[in-house]
């Protein structure tokens, strides 16, 4: 078992920086298109055969150091009541979209064996299959509570913010139904299986550093404290967190996951000697030649030093029309230039 990833999440040393790449099972892989072809979206992220199939994929096509269980953040939303449908080309889409007390009271606290049990067995066909560590994950309260309310995709979260600023008692009592949605859903997670979890807040990037105080640390806080009781690594993600990283260690995250916006460097001094870092390749330069891969690599390598402990990643998602020799040529680059 190569137990690198989990090392470098508690800050211990290592031979080498452990990587993998947020959306690693996806549709930049020809294996991937080729599983996805037979079976729609849903059906692939539960039925727990082809999802682990795919959730393997990466580890022996990239050479990654970890698996990242193959599902979706708006899976335990469907399971809180609502309806969910994949558009090809809208992407997610829930109906009746929550905007008002009643939507909030209707949705339930799911039980994850009840009503995801696809989730829990994915987790424990990998777990007597595979050779790195397994990260279960989940959205976070603020950036599952954007999908529900505008119903899907936004570019302003208008109704989001309508809600926050209108009706803040409503927001807040939504955001504490999510929480606990969440935290009963990691759980079940780890004691399946997941040997780190990660909190995926893409949108909480859109907030002010108030609204981000008063809206989204007091829930991931809660989240976290509930999770560390289960004593595996958590890793929290916020995409675009340049400006909230001062705020963002507070949630007291085993890793904080940065995107590629902020200088390496910039975050761990904002980050400090508590956490790890994750992070933090602009998923873009892997259009680049080779060579510039490398150099980019390196240079995130350095930087990476810096923090109590490195895991190399990009800054969000691996973009679909990535090609897959220049993801095994990063991956490779992590490796060799890391060697201590
Ligand atoms: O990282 C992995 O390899 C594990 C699988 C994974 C998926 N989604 C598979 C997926 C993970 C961790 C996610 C998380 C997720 N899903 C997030 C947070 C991460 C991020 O990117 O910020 C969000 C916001 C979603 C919601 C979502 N799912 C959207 C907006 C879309 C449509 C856009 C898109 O990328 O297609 C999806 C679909 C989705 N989730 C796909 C995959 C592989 C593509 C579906 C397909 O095969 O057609």
């Amino acid at each position: 078992m190569n137990n690198t990833f989990l090392k470098a999440c508690r800050g211990e040393k290592t031979d080498y920086t452990p990587v993998w790449l947020m959306r690693q099972a996806g549709r930049y892989l020809p294996e991937y298109q080729a599983v996805r072809a037979g079976v729609d979206f849903l059906t692939l992220c539960k039925t727990p055969e082809l999802a682990a199939t795919v959730t393997k994929q990466p580890v022996d096509i990239l050479g990654v150091d970890a698996a990242i269980l193959f599902s979706d953040i708006l899976i335990p939303v469907e399971a809180m009541g609502m309806h969910l449908e994949f558009s090809d080309k809208k992407g997610p889409v829930l109906s009746d979209p929550v905007r008002n007390k009643s939507a909030v009271d209707r949705l339930t606290i799911p039980d994850t064996e009840d009503s995801m049990p696809f989730v829990l067995e994915t987790i424990r066909i990998l777990r007597a299959e595979l050779t790195v560590p397994l990260i279960g994950f989940s959205g976070a309260p603020f950036t599952l509570a954007t999908y529900m309310i505008e119903g899907g995709s936004t570019k302003n979260f208008l109704n989001t913010k309508k809600m926050m600023f209108q009706n803040p008692g409503l927001f807040h009592l939504f955001l504490d139904k999510i929480a606990a949605t969440v935290i009963a859903y990691l759980s079940s997670q780890i004691r399946a299986g997941a040997q780190a979890v990660q909190l995926f807040d893409t949108w909480a990037g859109v907030l002010t550093p108030e609204d981000y105080r008063e809206f989204v640390l007091p829930y991931v806080k809660k989240l976290i404290a509930e999770l560390k009781k289960e004593t595996v690594p958590v890793i929290y993600f916020v995409n675009d967190c340049a400006g909230l990283l001062s705020d963002v260690r507070k949630s007291n995250a085993d890793v904080v996951g940065v995107d590629w916006r902020i200088d390496l460097r910039d975050a761990v001094k904002k980050i400090g000697k508590k956490c790890a870092v994750q992070g933090n390749l602009d998923p873009c330069a892997l259009f680049l030649p080779k060579e510039k891969i490398e150099d980019r690599v390196k240079d995130i390598l350095w930087k990476g030093e810096l923090a109590r402990g490195h895991i190399f990643n990009l800054g969000h998602g691996i973009l679909p029309e990535t090609p897959v020799d220049n993801a095994k040529a990063m991956v490779e680059a992590v490796h060799k230039f890391s060697e201590r």
